[in-house]
C-alpha cells in the first residue's frame, strides 16, 4: 500500500525506532514579545514565514516533471506558485506553493516513507518518484505558475559584457546589484529552511520559532550568501483561566552555559534526524554560541544561534536604513563585492573585516552625505509602536515606520549620482584618521576610539561593543590601501583603452573572457594566502565581531 503513495517523505537515514520523547520546554528564552502593531519589515517577515508554511520542497527527476507534479499536486488543493531550480546541475527541486495550507496537511498524510530502517520524520521536503503521468487538466495559468531555474547565479561573461556595455560608472552600479540581489526564490528558500527545523523542533517543544536574520533579509545580502537563523521563544497567549495545567523543566535561557548546552543537544538531533542537514559544527564557546550546518537541498551554509534578538532588530535596522533611499543597496552591494575581490573579506573568520561591519562603515558615511540620519534621530522619532527590548534590557526602540520620518529626511538634499558616492566613500576612508577615530552609526558622528582596537565601529544597539574588534592594524593598512587604489583605478578607468573599466577593475572583471581577470599570484603566493587564512583563523571565533566579547 505504502508504495502506490508518489510522495516520499526525504528520511535521515539511521537504523533506530527509537521515538523522541523530551519533555522540556524553553519558557524562559527571553521573551520575543512583540503585541504591538508590526512593522512593515515585520509584516514582509509574517508574509514570507505563511508562505514558506504553504509550501513544499519536491525533488524531482528534471525541470521537464512540472507538468506531472502540478496535475498530481492539484488533487490536494490550489497551487499558487511553482519555482524550479537545480543543485550543481544535478539534483532538481521544486518549490510548490499551495493557495491553503490545508493542502500541504493533506499531502503529507498521503505520503509515504519508502524504507523500514529509517528515522520516519515528516516534514516540508519530499520527493516525486516515477509513476503513471497523470492527464493533464486544461489550465492555462499553468505556465505562468512556473519560475525555471530561479536560483542562476549571473553568467560571468554575460555579467562582463553587461558592465562592459553600460553607459555609465552609476549605471555599472546597479547593474550589479540587480545581478548579484538575492531573488525571490532564494528568498523563498531561506524562509523554506527555518520552516523546515522549526517544523521539526515544533514537535519537541510548543513554544518556538526559528527566524532568518542577517544578510539574507536586510537586502544587503548577495545570490549564495549564508543564512543566519536564529530560535527564539514564540510567545503564545497563557490561559490563566485554564484550572490543568502541564509540568515542564524550567530553564534558564539568560544563561550562557543553558544556552550552549540547549544547542549542543538541538545540534545531535539535527546531525542525527533532520533530513538535508549535513556537516554540523558546534561552536559554542563564542559569545554567541551557533551550530554551523550545511542546509543540503540548497547547499546554503548556515549558522544558527539561540535567543539573539539584538541580531534581529540589528537586521531591522539595516532593512530601515537600505529602505530609506533607493542608492544605498546598489552602493553597499557594489563596496562588499570590491572588498571580496580584493581579499579584504574572506568566506571564513578571520582578523580581517567581514561584511557586517563593512555595511556600517558604508551607512556611516552615508550619514556624513546627509543620506542617512543617525540612529539617535531615528530614536527620537519613535513611537509607542517601535518600543522593542532585547535579551539584557538591550533597548533596541527606532522609527520602524519610514513615513513617519519629517520630509527633510524622506527627501534626501544630497542627490550624488551612485558613482560620485562610490568614489566619494573611498575617498573619506582613504584619509579617514582611525587612529584617534571611530565610527558611530548612533551618533552619526566620529567619536574618539575609546578602546585600543585598530578599527573602532561602536555596535549601534550594544554601544559598549566594537563590532570590529577583530579586525588587526595589519587588515586596517590594507583596507585604506586599496581605497587609495580604488580611487586611483576609478580615476584613470578609460573605456576605450582597455576591455576592464569603471567597477570592472574594483572587481577585477574582464571583458576578455568573462571570468575574473588572470591573477599574477604565484603558487609561493598562493601558499602564503592560505597560511595567512590558517593563523588569522586561530581562536578567531572568540574575537571575530560576530561573537566579539565585551570591551
Ligand atoms: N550582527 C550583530 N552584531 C555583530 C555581528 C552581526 O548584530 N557584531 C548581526 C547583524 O544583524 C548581521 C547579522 O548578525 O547582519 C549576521 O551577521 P553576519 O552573517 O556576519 O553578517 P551579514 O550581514 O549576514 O553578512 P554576510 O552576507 O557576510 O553573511
Ligand atoms: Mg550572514
Amino acid at each position: 500500500h505504502c508504495y502506490c503513495k508518489k510522495f516520499i517523505m526525504v528520511t535521515s537515514r539511521l537504523k533506530s525506532h527509537n521515538r523522541i520523547s523530551i519533555s522540556t520546554n524553553i519558557r524562559n528564552v527571553k521573551e520575543y514579545k512583540n503585541n504591538k502593531q508590526e512593522s512593515t519589515h515585520e509584516i514582509e517577515i509574517i508574509k514570507r514565514r505563511n508562505q514558506a508554511s504553504r509550501s513544499l520542497l519536491i525533488q524531482v527527476h528534471s525541470s521537464k516533471s512540472y507538468n506531472d507534479l502540478h496535475n498530481y499536486c492539484l488533487k490536494f488543493g490550489d497551487i499558487s506558485s511553482m519555482h524550479h531550480y537545480h543543485v550543481n546541475n544535478q539534483q532538481n527541486y521544486i518549490l510548490v506553493e499551495f493557495k491553503d495550507i490545508v493542502s500541504i496537511k493533506e499531502i503529507m498524510s498521503s505520503a509515504s516513507f519508502i524504507k523500514e530502517d529509517i528515522i520516519s520524520v515528516k516534514s516540508s521536503v519530499l520527493w516525486f518518484r516515477k509513476g503513471q503521468i497523470i492527464t493533464p487538466q486544461k489550465n492555462n495559468q499553468r505556465k505562468s505558475l512556473f519560475v525555471e531555474n530561479g536560483c542562476a547565479l549571473p553568467n560571468e561573461k554575460e555579467k562582463a559584457k553587461q558592465l562592459y556595455n553600460a553607459k555609465s560608472i552609476s549605471v555599472q552600479i546597479i547593474i550589479l546589484y540587480e545581478m548579484m540581489k538575492l531573488t525571490d526564490l532564494e528568498v523563498r528558500l531561506r524562509f523554506h529552511t527555518a520552516h523546515h527545523l522549526e517544523q521539526y523542533f515544533s514537535r519537541l517543544f510548543d513554544n518556538i520559532k526559528i527566524l532568518p536574520f542577517g544578510s539574507s533579509i536586510n537586502g544587503f545580502g548577495r545570490k549564495r550568501c549564508d543564512l543566519d537563523l536564529v530560535l527564539i521563544p514564540n510567545t503564545g497567549e497563557c490561559n490563566v483561566t485554564s484550572r490543568l495545567v502541564f509540568h515542564s523543566k524550567l530553564m534558564n535561557n539568560n544563561g550562557r552555559h543553558e544556552t550552549k548546552e540547549f544547542l549542543g543537544i538541538l545540534a545531535n538531533s539535527m546531525q542525527y534526524f533532520i533530513p538535508g542537514i549535513l556537516n554540523v559544527r558546534r561552536i559554542l564557546e563564542a559569545r554567541v554560541p551557533i551550530i554551523k550546518f550545511c542546509y543540503n537541498y540548497t547547499q546554503t551554509e548556515c549558522d544558527l544561534s539561540a535567543t539573539n534578538m539584538t541580531a534581529i532588530y540589528m537586521t531591522e535596522l539595516l532593512n530601515f536604513y537600505g529602505e530609506m533611499d533607493w542608492r544605498i543597496r546598489p552602493l553597499v552591494i557594489t563596496i562588499r563585492a570590491w572588498a571580496k575581490s580584493q581579499e579584504l573579506t574572506f568566506d571564513v573568520p578571520g582578523q580581517w573585516i567581514t561584511n557586517f561591519p563593512l555595511t556600517l562603515l558604508v551607512l556611516f558615511f552615508l550619514q556624513q552625505k546627509k543620506i542617512l540620519p543617525s540612529l539617535k534621530i531615528l530614536k527620537s522619532y519613535s513611537t509607542h509602536n517601535d518600543v522593542r527590548c532585547a535579551e539584557n534590557g538591550i533597548d533596541c526602540t527606532f522609527l520602524r515606520d519610514v513615513n513617519k520620518l519629517p520630509l527633510n529626511y524622506k527627501y534626501n538634499i544630497n542627490q550624488d549620482s551612485l558613482e560620485k558616492l562610490l568614489y566619494d566613500f573611498f575617498e573619506y576612508y582613504s584619509t579617514f584618521d582611525f587612529q584617534t577615530y571611530g565610527i558611530c552609526i548612533r551618533e552619526g558622528i566620529q567619536i574618539r576610539k575609546p578602546s585600543r582596537s585598530a578599527l573602532h565601529i561602536t555596535n549601534p544597539l550594544e554601544t559598549t561593543l566594537n563590532v570590529s574588534k577583530n579586525v588587526n592594524f595589519y587588515e586596517l593598512n590594507r583596507i585604506i590601501s586599496k581605497t587609495h587604489d580604488a580611487i586611483y583605478a576609478l580615476e584613470t578607468t578609460d573605456k576605450f583603452e582597455s576591455n576592464s573599466w569603471g567597477i570592472m577593475s574594483l572587481l577585477k572583471i574582464n571583458n576578455d573572457n568573462g571570468d575574473l581577470k588572470k591573477s599574477n599570484t604565484t603558487k609561493g603566493q598562493m601558499k602564503n594566502i592560505e597560511e595567512y587564512l590558517k593563523n588569522s583563523y586561530e581562536n578567531s571565533y572568540e574575537i571575530s565581531d560576530k561573537f566579539e566579547v565585551n570591551e
